[in-house]
């Protein structure tokens, strides 16, 4: 997720009741995606192919949204994938389209906060959390939670933004999101002791597609509910997303899926 994406996540998710509940602007700007991050189809399938996924595997996906990266893996590769979502409108869309796929036998899509969620040690071969590291709090925290849930031989994948250069912009609206480079990206998964043993990094086209269909969705939907009171929020947060995209974000944010290996205790350095 790139920076405003990313941003507008922290910034649009509101401290309640010590939950976070998020507001119109992400289910109306997302509501055509099918991946709600940088990424394609194309790369998940990679993705699928770097964990060595197969129909014994068991995968976790921490903020599975509209269901989108689980559907890909478990079409490609007939493994099994448990979801948890906070927003029920996203969650309700993965069922869905889990059952228009026939795929409701491997998928299961379960509405909640994953904060709150107690994660069975050793449960999975892989531990997913694609753009959503704030759930946890920061990267660090995300690979501390879910690395004691994943196999030793197992991964924990992350999605993650990272400045592409240094220094950034004074103008750049999102420059305080708490990002950092790509090599230093690697080096807090490598701190908690799981190696990085693949990058798979969003293209300029992925970034086009995720973000013109913010834009899409926001034009219509403001067109179509003029009288709606979250107007001035959609519209406020859509053209801030647009304007720092265009100024800085194409140039100065990548985001890259982050793929670390838990290591089996025999083969610990
Ligand atoms: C950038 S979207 C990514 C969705 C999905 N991983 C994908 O790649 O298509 C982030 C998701 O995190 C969800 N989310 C935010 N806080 C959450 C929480 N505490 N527990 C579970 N999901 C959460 C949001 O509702 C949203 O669907």
């Amino acid at each position: 997720m790139r920076s405003d994406g990313a941003i507008r996540r922290l910034t649009l998710s509101a401290p309640c009741e010590n939950r976070f509940v998020l507001t119109r602007y992400p289910i109306v700007a997302e509501s055509d995606h099918e991946i709600q991050n940088p990424t394609s189809e194309e790369k998940l399938v990679l993705l699928g192919r770097r964990l060595r996924l197969g129909p014994e595997s068991r995968v976790l996906d921490i903020a599975s949204g509209r269901g989108g990266p689980a559907l890909v893996l478990a079409r490609t590769f007939g493994c099994r994938i448990d979801g948890i979502e906070i927003a029920p409108e996203f969650h309700a869309v993965a069922v869905d389209r889990a059952k228009e796929r026939a795929l409701s036998k491997l998928v299961s899509f379960r509405l909640g906060d994953a904060l709150r969620e107690e994660l069975a040690p050793g449960e999975y071969d892989a531990a997913l959390c694609l753009g959503a590291s704030f759930v946890y709090g920061s990267l660090a925290d995300t690979v501390e939670t879910l690395m004691p849930a994943v196999k030793p031989g197992g991964h924990v994948v992350v999605g993650e933004p990272f400045w592409r250069r240094h220094p950034l912009p004074d103008d750049y609206e999102d420059r305080g999101a708490p990002f950092t480079t790509l090599t230093d990206t690697v080096v807090i998964f490598e701190t908690s002791g799981l190696p990085v043993v693949s990058v798979i990094a969003s293209s300029e086209d992925d970034w086009d597609r995720y973000e013109t269909l913010h834009w899409r969705a926001c034009e219509e939907w403001l067109a179509a509910n003029p009288d709606n009171p979250d107007v001035p929020l959609v519209r406020s947060r859509h053209e801030r997303s647009k304007r720092t995209y265009l100024r800085h974000g194409r140039e100065y944010l990548g985001w890259a899926i982050f793929v670390g290996w838990k290591p089996k205790p025999d083969d610990a350095p």
